[in-house]
């Protein structure tokens, strides 16, 4: 049996997950060279730049593994075909975002930018490729890719090109993925080669214990993948369920979401009540999920699943409906400070950010937005709400928008505050200075339950806290 010896490895995707995942691998195995490509040319550029270093994306500890590897044995190219043809290991990073017409549409995930570079590695690659999937992939993805790849084996062809495919998911959280992916609670591969399996094993255990290295068949790492992320979205949506029921009942989400958690058989991660998940993975997956039920006539479990996904619409939509409604049912011409953008902390992406639905009710509702979040680029907010330009409105009642650059700026004159992402920074808000600055009656809505409530409350502020009746302080 032969035992592969991977020196170069090529990573098709130089996005959230591409980017961090290979520079850990950069980090930790000095002697293989890795060639992340992308198509976008800025994206390469971004992550190119030397003075000043601009990453495309924010990852706290990022920076330091880029400045350290790159240029050494990690490059950032957009030299598709010499990276590939060079490559012992090829992984596919590439977004698979929902579909949004066609079969499938609003469930399935669109896999034409997977099959692309399938089509690309099948071209392009010299002799034996190992081909793992990184991207999160529908269950059976890996036949469509290996029916591609094997349909470019020819057989007269002097080049021996062979290929094996691997599943490898990614678990990765955002803000935190350079700490996940330095200290990961497992890896896991799938695949049926052995000696592809090991070569892949064997890179990880330059910096992960055996034990934590977990080897399926194919199938199992992808469902394991879909699982995973149903299951913690899951969590949000029963904890968010019962914020609202806090809310009415006078009980504390918070104290709830503490005795829960201590029942071991629960555990305490992934009970924290805010304004509905986002991001690019909970959402997408569980639709998947939903997709693959129903392919398979195992409609009782699609509509399991579809309950967490409803759960987490309606908390957005609650939350905006608060907002109106303890504004004296109207926010028309109101100015309202927006405080956080990106789907949580400690990134600035805002793929599914619940921000974005609650703006654009409360947009729609008349109101003018100040939007403030320190890391998510102004062209970004910009972009995920131009949407609301939709001829179909009034724009006679409709409101707008203005991005700014600090939480003084977005607080200016307005009559509320709606924190939706839990920065650090809103942790420290000097409550007595900003509310000089607004209209009274000062409001504060805290979604995320960050924010220091007392000190709001003592200078004069209603709060309202998610999951918590006690929370306002006078109307
Ligand atoms: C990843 C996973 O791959 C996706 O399945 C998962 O659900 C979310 O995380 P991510 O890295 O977050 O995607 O996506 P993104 O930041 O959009 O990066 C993907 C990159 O692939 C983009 O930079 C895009 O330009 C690039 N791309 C896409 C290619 O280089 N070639 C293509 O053919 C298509
Ligand atoms: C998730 C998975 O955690 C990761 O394993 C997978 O690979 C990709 O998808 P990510 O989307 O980056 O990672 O972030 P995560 O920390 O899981 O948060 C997702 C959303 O849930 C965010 O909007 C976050 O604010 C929200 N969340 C998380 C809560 O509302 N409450 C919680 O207790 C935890």
């Amino acid at each position: 049996m032969k035992k592969y010896d991977i020196r170069k490895i090529c990573c098709i995707g130089a996005g959230y997950v591409g980017g961090p995942t290979m520079a850990v691998f950069a980090n930790y195995c000095p002697n293989i060279i890795i060639n992340v490509v992308d198509i976008n040319k800025k994206r390469i550029d971004d992550w190119n730049s030397i003075n000043p270093l601009k990453l495309p994306i924010f990852e706290p500890g990022l920076d330091k593994l880029i400045l350290r590897c790159r240029d050494k044995n990690l490059f950032f190219t957009t030299d598709l075909e010499k990276s590939i043809s060079e490559a012992d290991m090829i992984f596919i990073s590439v977004n698979t975002p929902t579909k949004t017409k066609g079969i499938g549409a609003g469930k399935a995930s669109d896999l034409k930018w997977v099959e692309a570079s399938a089509r690309q590695i099948a071209e392009f690659s010299k002799s034996h490729t190992i081909v793992v999937e990184k991207s999160t992939l529908p269950v059976k993805t890996a036949e469509t890719i290996k029916n591609i790849l094997s349909s470019s084996q020819d057989v007269n062809s002097k080049d021996k090109k062979t290929f094996s495919v691997l599943s490898n998911p990614e678990f990765l959280s955002e803000g935190n993925a350079i700490n996940d992916l330095q200290n990961p609670d497992r890896v896991l591969i799938g695949g049926e080669d052995e000696n592809s399996i090991n070569a892949l094993s064997n890179i990880y255990l330059n910096w992960v214990s055996e034990k934590k290295i977990l080897k399926t068949n194919i199938w199992s790492s992808e469902l394991s993948k879909l699982t995973a992320n149903a299951f913690l979205a899951q969590r949000i949506s029963s904890i968010n369920s019962i914020s609202a029921l806090c809310e009415v009942t006078g009980a504390d989400i918070k104290q709830v979401s503490k005795a829960i958690g201590m029942d071991t058989r629960i555990g305490q991660k992934f009970l924290t009540s805010g304004p509905g998940f986002g991001g690019s993975c909970f959402q997408k997956d569980i639709l998947n999920l939903i997709y693959l039920c129903n392919y398979y006539k195992l409609d009782e479990v699609a509509n399991y699943w579809k309950g967490v996904i409803e759960i987490n619409n309606w908390q957005k939509e609650r939350i905006s409906r608060i907002i109106v409604s303890y504004l004296f049912g109207n926010v028309s011409n109101k100015r309202i400070a927006i405080l956080g953008f990106a789907f949580k902390g400690n990134t600035n992406d805002t793929r599914q950010s619940p921000s974005i639905s609650i703006c654009k009710d409360l947009i729609e509702e008349g109101a003018h937005l100040a939007i403030y979040d320190p890391k998510v680029e102004h062209s970004r907010i910009n972009e995920d709400l131009k949407e609301i330009q939709n001829p179909n409105f009034d724009y006679q009642n409709i409101g707008n928008w203005e991005i700014c650059s600090s939480i003084k700026e977005a607080a200016f004159e307005s009559d509320a505050i709606v924190v939706l992402t839990e920065w650090d920074e809103f942790l420290h808000i000097n409550w007595q200075t900003l509310i000089k600055s607004m209209r009274k009656p000062s409001w504060v809505f805290d979604t995320r339950s960050c924010i220091n409530h007392d000190m709001a409350k003592n200078v004069g502020f209603n709060v309202w806290e998610i999951g918590n009746s006690s929370s306002i302080n006078k109307y």
